[in-house]
């Protein structure tokens, strides 16, 4: 493995007993006083790192070698590399600032501040300093303009975090990578005071450029302050993507100028016979905000032209088919369709995917397309030919579920395969081949609504269990045959909603899933092993606890 300057200083073993180019970690035969907690931490022969950087290259304050902390081997999704030292840590005090080394990281200093002090409860200052820092700071330093990083890969969200006695250093080459960072040395402080973090540097960037979590709104209806609680959960496993599922047989969650049945009526229920609910455009605007403080794009759906009872009911002209359609709160799919030949549809397709457009910053919208029986296919096809050009003639970028590979998808069209026949997996790989991205969100291993295999009340079964080990053991540019694997975007987890009543049912889903997931979308491969793995998630579960989450216990 290649040495990068900032390391050289540091002797490396391999952490991880199953990959011997794992994670590396100082010589642990030296005694730093933490028992290693780690069973899969191997010794390893503590071979000196080459390094080949001459040592006045290092930066001054760097820590000299030394063993990494146990603390260290919790992190989730696992880095490229996370090396230790020897000599004096640092402990977030009372007189830590966190200090943005540019204007431009104030924004993303004042939220992971915000973040720090919920963990810790300092108070943790934001300031706007330039100057070399002495003390206890925690500093977010973007590189130069036009500078190439000489201690990690290139790329908006690589990162690299260097913890000495003087403190703690963030460097990227934009925001996004000195928030990705700051996940990290969060997942370094200790759950309880003394925040005491042992010397260490970390160089990571991540391995797909889509990493998201889909919730569905639709069978389950979360108002904005819950959206902001899971959006939390979602940045601190470094996902970059935020997929709303905001339209089904069920509910029409966001509310569109000109179309008033839609919330009025078609947001009135969900599964179950709950009152539903609605996002006003300000609601919705609020949740990409904060997504985006977070680095984390907002993909809207509207699924079509299946999965739209609750429009057709709010509006009767959509649909074409005979069928008397009523509010629905049952669990069935596939039953609904808009109206193909019928030019109210396109007109309507126009006015909603139009604002929903205006009102989304990020270049993508979801066209669901999935589950549609009561089409013939050419219909499907017919279908799509005209919508899918509606998202381009609104400057988006179409998404959808792999249905649409058999559909004509449209030049630069994303699918998103979530795994049903043999058929559809064929599909979409001959749609890779021709030059088609696809996002993994297979069912088996990636949609989080899937039950544990405990038979607990929540979660549903049709694509088996998917127990923690599930969710973890796959790999995105394999799983699918015959795809190309430069084809993969990335990869999503999915929360489907039929048997979610609350927003802790839906922690109780996402954790401890969302973060194996997680580790398929960013960790290199090489890096990924399934005891390591549960070993270093164990260690989140007091942070879990500490934060209320509902996580299940899924880890012993
Ligand atoms: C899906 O699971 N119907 C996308």
């Amino acid at each position: 493995m290649q040495r990068r300057r900032a390391l050289a200083f540091f002797l490396a073993v391999p952490i991880a007993a199953a990959a011997g180019t794992a994670v590396w970690v100082t010589d642990s035969s030296s005694s730093d006083g933490n028992p290693g907690t780690d069973p899969g931490a191997a010794p390893g022969s503590g071979a000196p790192d080459p390094g080949g950087a001459e040592p006045g290259a290092a930066e001054a304050g760097e820590p000299p070698p030394g063993p990494l902390a146990a603390d260290a081997r919790g992190l989730v999704p696992i880095p490229i590399e996370a090396l230790g030292a020897k000599g004096a840590g640092w402990t977030l005090s009372r007189d830590t600032r966190v200090r943005a080394a540019t204007e431009a990281a104030r924004a993303v200093a004042e939220v992971v501040a915000a973040e720090l002090r919920t963990a810790t409860g300092l108070p943790l200052p934001v300031v706007v300093d330039a100057r070399a820092h002495a003390g206890t700071d925690l500093s977010l330093v973007p590189d130069p303009p036009g500078t190439t990083p000489a201690d990690r890969p290139a790329g908006d969200e690589a990162y690299a975090l260097t913890v000495t006695a003087g403190g703690a250093t963030i460097r990227a080459s934009a925001p996004a990578g000195l928030y990705r960072g700051a996940q990290t040395l969060r997942q370094l402080v200790p759950a309880r005071a003394p925040f005491e973090l042992r010397p260490a540097v970390v160089r990571d960037a991540p391995r797909y450029p889509y990493r998201g979590i889909m919730i569905d709104l639709a069978r389950h209806f979360y108002p904005p302050a819950e959206m902001r609680r899971l959006i939390d959960h979602i940045a601190a496993y470094k996902f970059n993507h935020l997929h709303l599922h905001l339209t089904d047989d069920q509910g029409w969650r966001i509310a569109i100028e000109g179309r008033p049945r839609l919330t009025g009526i078609g947001a009135s229920t969900q599964v179950g016979g709950g009152p539903g609910g609605f996002w006003t455009a300000a609601d919705y605007q609020g949740v990409i905000g904060y997504a985006a403080e977070r680095f984390i794009t907002v993909v809207p759906e509207i699924d079509m032209p299946g999965h739209t009872n609750a429009a057709i009911v709010a509006y009767p002209e959509l649909a074409c088919d005979g069928r008397k359609y009523a509010p629905y709160t049952g669990t069935q799919v596939g039953f609904s369709a808009l109206c193909v030949d019928g030019e109210a549809t396109y007109t309507f397709l126009d006015e909603v995917l139009g604002r929903l457009a205006e009102l989304t910053p990020g270049p993508y919208l979801h066209i669901g397309g999935d589950e549609t029986h009561t089409l013939k296919p050419a219909q499907y096809r017919a279908f799509m030919a005209r919508a899918q050009p509606i998202v381009a003639r609104h400057g988006k970028q179409l998404i959808a579920w792999h249905q649409l590979a058999a559909g004509d998808p449209v030049p630069g069209a994303i699918i998103e395969y979530w795994g049903a026949s043999k058929q559809d997996a064929a599909a979409v790989a001959a749609a890779a081949r021709a030059g088609h991205k696809v996002v993994m969100a297979p069912a088996d291993h990636a949609y989080l609504d899937m039950k544990y295999a405990g038979g607990e009340r929540l979660g549903v079964t049709w694509a088996g269990t998917v127990d923690v080990r599930t969710s973890y053991d796959w790999e995105p540019s394999t799983h699918l045959p015959g795809l190309p694997a430069d084809a993969v975007l990335g990869v999503e987890g999915a929360l489907w909603g039929e048997t979610i009543k609350s927003v802790a049912d839906a922690e109780y889903l996402l954790f401890p899933r969302i973060a194996a997931v997680a580790e398929a979308a960013w960790s290199r491969p090489e890096r990924r092993d399934w005891a390591d793995f549960r070993t270093r998630i164990g260690t989140h579960e007091a942070r879990w606890q500490a934060r209320g989450i509902n996580y299940a216990r899924k880890l012993s």
